[in-house]
């Protein structure tokens, strides 16, 4: 069972600029909550990625970032949300190397690779949330909760 603390921070994803401000901000939440610097990294990494494609396939959205617990650990949970298009097909999206245009097509599946837990909501017409969380020092195991 994992708590949220509450929305901590909306920004906007609509330029090149906020980019930069994701980047940020994931960095500077993740230094605040104990994350190491090679966490931070991933994590920041996996949020430039999910950040851009937000900006280039879904036409522009947010990201809300929110500290999570679960477990006796802490997390920070990243939510990239657009009304854009919409991914049809999730398999094909997440593989190594496939774009629908024009870039490298490792966005997405190494996003997932840098984070716990990765989970996409997506349909054709109604928009992309991708929701990632980190954990501080390793995820929360059921078996392991007191
Ligand atoms: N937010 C989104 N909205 C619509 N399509 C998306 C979104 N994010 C990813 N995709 C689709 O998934 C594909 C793979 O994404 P990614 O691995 O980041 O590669 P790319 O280099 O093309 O950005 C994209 O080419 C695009 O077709
Ligand atoms: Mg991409």
């Amino acid at each position: 069972m994992h708590t949220a603390a509450g929305v901590e921070a909306c920004l906007p994803i609509r330029s090149d600029m906020d980019l930069v401000w994701v980047r940020q901000h994931v960095r500077q939440a993740a230094a605040r909550l104990g994350f190491g610097l090679v966490e931070q990294t991933k994590l920041v990494t996996a949020a430039s990625e999910l950040a851009r494609n937000t900006l280039v396939h879904g036409g522009g959205g947010r990201m809300e970032a929110t500290q999570v617990s679960g477990g006796g650990v802490r997390g920070l949970r990243l939510a990239f949300t657009d009304e854009g298009p919409g991914i049809a097909d999730l398999d094909q999206a997440l593989t190594d190397g496939y774009t629908s245009g024009g870039g490298l097509g490792m966005g997405l599946s190494g996003a997932r690779r840098l984070v716990h837990d990765f989970d996409i909501d997506s349909a054709p017409g109604a928009g992309t949330t991708v929701r990632v969380t980190c954990w501080v020092s390793r995820p929360p195991r059921p078996r392991e909760e007191a």
